[in-house]
């Protein structure tokens, strides 16, 4: 007899800012597009962060783990860990969110972190990259196509496997912003929900690498 597969993965999003990718993945769970897993959790490393907000509406626990409060990136990440398998999390996703973590923080979670970069890794990635920037430094260098990753994490940053990307066109006279909110509508709000339940998906079916057994 095998193990009771679960119904559920459990998801925990971790957020710094706005919330929006936060708000595409809650979307998905209400409308059934995400039915695989179901967002448990969300950590936010700033404590204004609206995403906190969306996360309250949307009656999922949100909470605050602030660097600042822990003292030191060891006793930052420790917390997080905690409040991670407190919640008995299954996949982690980064959204929107801004904080190091440590080898030691994505070792202890392999190959169960997913992250959403604004860019079509490898171009405008790594450190430095990140939030408006990636989009001045597409615009800067004038490629007419943009777009989302959605990877795996490790401890290069944006560094993990490629899981999905989706291309966006760059158009005469964009500016980071316009260019950052298009991208957001039509790459981000879609590829990281569809990731999450195609990942979850997995999990539940016993059959993903960041699993050896199913809880
Ligand atoms: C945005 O730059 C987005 O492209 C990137 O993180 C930033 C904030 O996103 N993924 P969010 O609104 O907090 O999800």
């Amino acid at each position: 007899m095998s193990a009771k597969k679960q119904k559920k993965a459990n998801i925990a999003v971790l957020i710094s800012g706005g919330g929006t990718n936060l708000q595409a993945i809650l979307d998905a769970e209400k409308s059934g597009a995400l039915h695989s897993g179901s967002v448990k959790l969300v950590i936010s490393n700033r404590k204004g962060a609206y995403g906190l907000e969306r996360a309250k509406a949307a009656g999922v626990k949100a909470v605050a783990v602030t660097k600042k409060d822990c003292g030191s990136q060891e006793a930052f990440e420790a917390e997080l860990i905690r409040r991670l398998d407190e919640a008995k999390t299954d996949l982690i996703v980064l959204a929107g969110w801004l904080a190091i973590l440590s080898e030691n923080f994505t070792r202890h979670f392999e190959h169960r972190i997913i992250n959403i970069h604004p860019a079509l890794i490898p171009s405008f990635c790594g450190e430095g990259f990140y939030g408006l920037k990636v989009h001045e430094a597409a615009l800067e260098k004038g490629v007419k196509v943009s777009g989302a990753t959605v990877h795996y994490v490790n401890e290069i940053p944006d560094g993990g496997e490629i899981i999905a990307q989706k291309a966006v066109r760059v158009y005469p006279g964009d500016t980071p912003e316009k260019l950052q909110l298009r991208i957001m509508k039509q790459a981000e709000w879609k590829l990281l929900p569809k990731a999450a339940e195609d990942i979850c998906a997995k999990i539940v079916a016993g059959d993903h690498p960041g699993f050896q057994e199913v809880r």
